[in-house]
């Protein structure tokens, strides 16, 4: 009998708890065991605040009905790598520690052969960490609405952001038109611009701002004139929570010890700055955590309950620090090595980028 512990990591995405039902059934075919580890690996580091324990067995009932059910039946951090543990020093100073050792450790106690890590680029660089350690044998299942990590086309979770904030959008142009004002809209994506890209063009939106090109504003000025001449009194501006102006930085909310920076505010920046330079009334809409929830689409289900049945085979054929990556028709699996590397930003050559040119958005530059 094989027992294989599963983690989701990171910020939620809808299709996670599909992910989690392939892995049971496909193990349960196989006669396997699956423990599902909470929040993380807080399961296993903060049992005292579990009272199941912290770690809990995921049998076929247990996953009946969660496929189409957005956030994450284990629940999930995305503070406190356990490779860079932030401890609090009596003089109110942080160190970091190394606690992957308990990790590994209490997954042994219960017998764990093959561990499933669900996560983004931080939740996999640590899978990766503890494959390196040995005596565990982990596989990497990418998730992110981001769309931001490399080797894989795509991550469940994007289209389903995607698909929300362009229904967003439909909404917006109406109540943008009857006002004659500018709607700025700020989407989530960190670093990338992956869901204000795809959604501003499928959105029609005027002007899409994105990380990976620096904005001037005076060019998207330029864009509302050119609108107004042609009679259209309202515009659409799509902002990406990581966009940045040319010359400047990125707009942060908060930034605390063993976390990730916050991104958050550059659609309210855009706004008041576009309002004063344009002399247009206009209003903006932050699409945030929205963007995370709901129902995965058929699209995101699908490649979620495939990438889980994909990490047990990768585990009954002997694999062992892989991740399971979309590769059309197929799924396949790449080391998390390469997978972890970089980040997957927007080409700037990409066709949608070019599609967007030729239908006229302006993308700040
Ligand atoms: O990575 C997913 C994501 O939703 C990003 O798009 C966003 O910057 C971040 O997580 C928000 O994290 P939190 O849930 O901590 O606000």
């Amino acid at each position: 009998m094989k027992r294989i512990a599963i983690n989701t990591g990171g910020g939620d995405a809808p299709g996670l708890n599909a992910v989690i039902r392939a892995v049971v059934l496909s193990a349960a075919r196989r006669g396997w065991e699956v423990y599902g580890i909470r929040d993380g690996f807080n399961g296993i580091l903060h049992t005292e605040n579990f009272p199941d324990g912290g770690i809990v067995r995921l049998t076929q009932d247990r996953v009946r009905g969660i496929t189409h059910l957005g956030g994450t039946i284990l629940g999930t951090t995305n503070r406190g790598n356990p490779l860079r543990y932030p401890v609090r020093q009596a003089d109110g100073t942080f160190t970091e520690v190394d606690r992957s050792g308990e990790i590994l450790d209490a997954l042994k106690r219960i017998g764990i052969e093959a561990f499933i890590a669900i996560g983004g680029d931080g939740s996999l660089s640590i899978a990766h960490a503890l494959a390196r350690k040995g005596g565990l044998r982990v596989i990497g299942v990418p998730k992110t609405i981001d769309n931001d990590l490399d080797k894989t086309i795509v991550t469940f979770g994007f289209e389903t952001a995607v698909e929300f904030a362009t229904v967003c959008l439909d909404r917006l142009h109406s109540t943008a038109e009857s006002h004659h004002r500018v709607m700025v809209v700020e989407v989530m994506g960190r670093y990338a611009g992956w869901i204000a890209l795809n959604a501003g063009v499928a959105g029609s939106a005027d002007a899409i701002l994105i990380p990976e090109i620096p904005y001037d504003l005076t060019s998207v000025v330029r864009k509302l004139r050119e609108r107004e001449a042609q009679g259209r009194t309202s515009s659409i501006v799509v902002v990406a929570e990581g966009a940045t102006p040319r010359g400047g930085g990125r707009t942060v909310i908060e930034k605390k010890v063993g976390r990730a920076e916050r991104l958050g505010g550059v659609g309210e920046k855009v706004a008041r700055e576009l309002e004063e330079m344009s002399g247009k009334e206009t209003r903006v809409v932050v699409l945030g955590h929205l963007l995370r929830g709901g129902s995965p689409t058929p699209e995101d289900r699908l490649l979620a309950l495939r990438f889980g049945a994909a990490a047990v085979r990768a585990i009954d054929e002997g694999q062992d620090g892989v991740m399971v990556a979309l590769d059309p028709p197929t799924v396949r699996y790449v080391p998390l090595e390469e997978a972890t590397r970089r980040m997957k930003t927007v080409p700037l050559d990409c066709d949608t980028i070019l599609t967007g040119r030729d239908l006229g958005i302006c993308f700040g530059d």
